[in-house]
């Protein structure tokens, strides 16, 4: 049965005592819970990863980056390696976020190269994808997100796919309090898992996660949740605080 997974993207918030405060704040209150079959995922900045991911190593939060580079290693000042997020206990990237491509020029090309080099390092993807609302409002929506997918990933093996979350975040909800509805996610969710089934066996399409992402707070949560094909969600504003994300981890 595939995992349900509820994430939390911190983005560029929270310094230290900040983060410290809420990483705390969750762990507490995640102890309590019975998760089942959820996965529960931070995802703060570089500079806390370290921190973070000892802070929560005897508990069920796991830890994600939020992006990485794809070269091995060299001269790329700012930026930081596969090698080194493992180096420090982490096992799940972020990639393909909306912001990364359009405020850092991120391309399908270039998502390739790092989508080989987080699996060659033996790290989990939380891929996402997603399209703008000119794409909605032209109905080209599907295009948009089956060619995401399909130049990203579709060179991967079934194998590769067991390290594959998908995270689909159409560009118009996030962070814009406008939420698609929770037939909208269905209807793009299944369509994702259509595409992965005729292209891969249909096991494969079964067993992989697919998130929602945009604009998921404790009020819509429950209802987007409980959509067939949604496995969870990918949460921006509301995991900044604790009491809003918790109550989106009950919600699933
Ligand atoms: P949001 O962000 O929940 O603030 O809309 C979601 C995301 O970017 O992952």
């Amino acid at each position: 049965m595939r995992k349900k997974i509820v994430a939390g993207n911190w983005k560029m918030n929270n310094a230290k005592v900040e983060s410290k405060t809420l990483v705390k704040d969750i762990k507490e209150s995640v102890k309590g819970l019975e998760l089942k079959n959820t996965r529960v995922v931070i995802a703060p900045t570089f500079v806390f990863l370290q921190r973070t991911a000892k802070k929560v190593k005897k508990s069920a939060i796991e830890v994600a980056a939020q992006n990485m580079h794809q070269a091995e290693s060299g001269a790329f000042t700012g930026e930081i390696s596969a090698g080194m997020l493992k180096s420090i206990g982490v096992n799940l990237v972020i990639l393909g976020h909306s912001e990364r491509r359009e405020y850092f020029g991120e391309t399908d090309e270039l998502l390739v190269q790092k989508v080989d080099t987080a699996l060659k390092h033996e790290l989990e993807i939380i891929f996402c994808f997603g399209e703008v609302l000119e794409d909605r409002k032209s109905n080209n929506h599907f295009n948009i997100v089956e060619n995401q997918i399909k130049k990203a990933l579709f060179h991967l093996n079934s194998e590769d796919w067991k390290h594959i979350v998908l995270a689909y975040e159409p560009v118009w909800a996030i962070g814009t309090g406008e939420t698609a509805t929770p037939e909208q996610a269905q209807e793009m969710h299944a369509f994702v898992r259509e595409l992965v089934a005729e292209r891969y066996l249909s096991d494969v399409a079964e067993e992989v996660s697919i998130l929602y992402g945009g604009s998921v707070k404790p009020a819509n949560a429950q209802e987007i949740f409980s959509k067939e094909d949604v496995d969870g969600g990918l949460i921006g504003g509301a995991a900044l605080k604790a009491e809003d994300f918790v109550q989106i981890i009950k919600a699933i």
